[in-house]
């Protein structure tokens, strides 16, 4: 049986990028294995782990539960897109500064949750960060730092 193919145009961090794809393609995989995009990643088949979190138009969305074509037209940003002309994006600051992370695999889902979470909530309480990152698992347990870097980011992005 052959599949027909669609073409999609989404503007990935800040790119546009056009590509032909099988209709039931993951938005995940069209990062990973269609623009090589691997700092987004896959950690579950459940929808669960939220390693695969980005931006769709601004807002936080598991890429493992949006299809490349839902995103035609749409604008993503990845882990690979939050710092900007060499500069780290606070976030990114914060899990450096405060160790938010062990082996790492968590962490690009966890900076991407955290972004949204800092958008809608800019000075959140602990029990906030921890209910906000409530869709992200870490395998190495390591809430307590993952929520001080959050902190950290918060109070640098208010200045
Ligand atoms: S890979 Fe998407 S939630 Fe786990
Ligand atoms: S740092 Fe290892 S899974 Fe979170």
């Amino acid at each position: 049986m052959t599949t027909t193919k669609t073409v999609v145009t989404l503007k990935v961090n800040g790119v546009e990028r056009t590509a032909e794809v099988e209709p039931r393609l993951l938005l995940v995989h069209f990062l990973r294995d269609v623009l090589g995009l691997t700092g987004t990643h896959v950690g579950c088949d459940t929808s669960q782990c939220g390693a695969c979190t980005v931006l769709l138009d601004g807002r936080g969305v598991k890429s493992c539960t949006v299809l490349a074509v839902q995103a035609d037209g749409h604008e993503v940003t990845t882990v690979e897109g939050l710092a900007r002309d060499g500069e780290l994006h606070p976030i990114q600051e914060g899990f450096w500064e405060k160790h938010g992370l062990q082996c790492g695999f968590c962490t690009p889902g966890a900076m991407m949750t955290a972004v949204e979470l800092l958008r809608q909530n800019p000075n959140p309480t602990d029990e906030e960060i921890r209910e906000g990152l409530e869709g992200v698992i870490c395998r190495c347990t390591g809430y307590e730092n993952i929520v001080r870097a959050v902190k950290y980011a918060a109070e640098r992005m208010r200045g």
